[in-house]
């Protein structure tokens, strides 16, 4: 079912793979609007796609138009994600032996925690459930793969009293993660002086032997452990699988993904290193169909399945510098004469403060150190009017890749779980959507417990 699944969805997203891999600055300069939205699409161009795909979801009716059945087919594809993954409450219920309160426990009530609300949204939900992980496969050890300044891993060995081993590839981050929990022991000292979260600064890869780093950095033995990890970026959520997969002793896995733009895919070149990691162990994609068929997905998809469709619902603003950029491209190319390297030319920050186009172009311009005397106020000004009917279909444009962007992160998640499935047929895998999309994004969480 759910590998059935996935392969649907796969060869749904097919005839629009060019679109959802088209980059958003290049919009003006290679006509995206006339190139990759179907002429359907843009006769329906001040539709709020958003409005429309929620409607669809919570009333079903005959489709009307073909921008109707599109939406309606994407609406079955969420339906049957719903089918095999859980929400939090439903995983809960069903797989988890005991109700928690998620009630903000010790850290919150008594003290500070120095972690931004995100983060203690993400906290808050997933420590309680990492313990109750650890005791259903009867693990005593934890250990935080790319602990990052250890929010996770201290909540967790703080709140359950368990061991907990941070392990983290940058010292510096190691160092700041340090010096929070210094902060946070001058509020309660007694508990911090004792708590049982020790870190390593270590590169984990294909080769970390866990039993080794542990009893290094705790001077007891442990043979058995639960890995997790929050935020894994890239690849480091395919090692902490493999690891899974390989090795005896981890018994059970909870990893929140995120930045799939830095996966390395088999079947398609890195572009900036025209690398194809063909022959390489971790990647995408994982699962036996997917490599047998040698699926490719492309970088820029990868990145627009970050995109939460919740979250870009709520707040309309998050793209709103794009319309900027991609006119700022069109001076690149037709005022300077650029050629290369155009879409990683990163000028977002201009855009943060409320700014006329004119401020933003010069702006940029100073900070591309171009040749200001090749534009005036003038030049800008006409840029603006040659362009500013084709606005608002900018804003479709976006709209109708956020309406795929969570196929493409299911395409991305499902792989891994059809991998487990098929890798260690005797554990139990789960997909959860653990945290508030609007809150956090990158909400899903694949749990496998042995
Ligand atoms: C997105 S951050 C998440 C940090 C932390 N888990 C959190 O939620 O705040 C990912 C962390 O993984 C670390 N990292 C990346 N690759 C690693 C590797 N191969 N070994 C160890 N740490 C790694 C990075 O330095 C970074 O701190």
């Amino acid at each position: 079912m759910t590998e059935q699944i996935l392969l649907g969805i796969r060869d749904f997203l097919q005839p629009y793979v060019s679109l959802l891999n088209s980059h958003n600055v290049d919009y003006l300069t290679c006509n995206h609007w006339n190139t990759y939205v179907p002429e359907w699409i843009r006769q329906e161009d001040t539709v709020d796609l958003y409005d429309l795909f929620e409607k669809r979801y919570n009333e079903k009716s005959p489709a009307k138009n073909l921008l109707e059945e599109l939406i309606d087919q994407i609406v079955d594809w969420k339906r049957k994600i719903e089918q095999i993954t859980y929400t939090r409450e439903q995983f809960e219920e069903q797989i988890l032996p005991e109700k928690y309160e998620n009630e903000l426990t010790s850290l919150k009530n008594k003290t500070r925690t120095f972690m931004s609300p995100k983060k203690e949204h993400e906290v808050e939900i997933l420590a309680p459930i990492i313990d109750q992980l650890a005791n259903m496969v009867n693990v005593d050890s934890i250990i935080d793969y790319g602990s990052g300044r250890g929010y996770l891993g201290v909540k967790i060995s703080y709140d359950y009293e368990r061991n907990v081993l941070g392990i983290e590839s940058s010292e510096e981050i190691l160092h700041s993660g340090e010096k929070r929990i210094e902060t946070l022991s001058k509020y309660q000292k007694e508990l911090y002086d004792n708590i049982k979260y020790k870190t390593t600064s270590t590169i984990v890869n294909s080769e970390t032997n866990f039993e080794k780093l542990f009893s290094e950095t705790f001077d007891s033995y442990s043979s058995s452990f639960l890995l997790c990890s929050l935020h894994a970026c890239g690849s480091l959520s395919c090692s902490l699988l493999n690891h899974f997969v390989e090795n005896l002793s981890v018994r059970a896995i909870a990893n929140v993904a995120c930045c799939y733009h830095l996966l390395e895919e088999k079947f398609v070149a890195n572009p900036f290193t025209n690398y194809c990691a063909e022959n390489d162990p971790c990647s995408f994609p994982l699962s036996h169909r997917l490599i047998q068929e040698k699926t490719k997905l492309g970088r820029n998809a990868r990145m627009l399945a970050v995109q939460s469709f919740e979250r870009n619902k709520a707040d309309q603003t998050l793209n709103a510098g794009l319309w900027y950029r991609a006119l700022m491209q069109v001076l690149l190319v037709e005022i300077y004469g650029l050629t290369t390297g155009l879409q990683d030319i990163k000028l977002g920050k201009l855009t943060k403060k409320s700014m006329t186009f004119e401020e933003y172009v010069w702006k940029a311009v100073d900070k591309l150190k171009l040749d200001k005397t090749k534009i005036t106020v003038n030049v800008i000004n006409n840029y603006w009017i040659r362009y500013e009917s084709c606005r608002h279909q900018l804003h479709t444009f976006i709209q109708l890749k956020v309406l795929f962007s969570g196929l493409i992160e299911m395409m991305i998640l499902l792989d891994r779980l059809v991998f487990l499935e098929e890798s260690v047929p005797t554990a139990s895998s789960y997909l959860v959507a653990l945290f508030d999309p609007i809150k956090s994004p990158r909400r899903w969480c694949l749990v496998s417990l042995k």
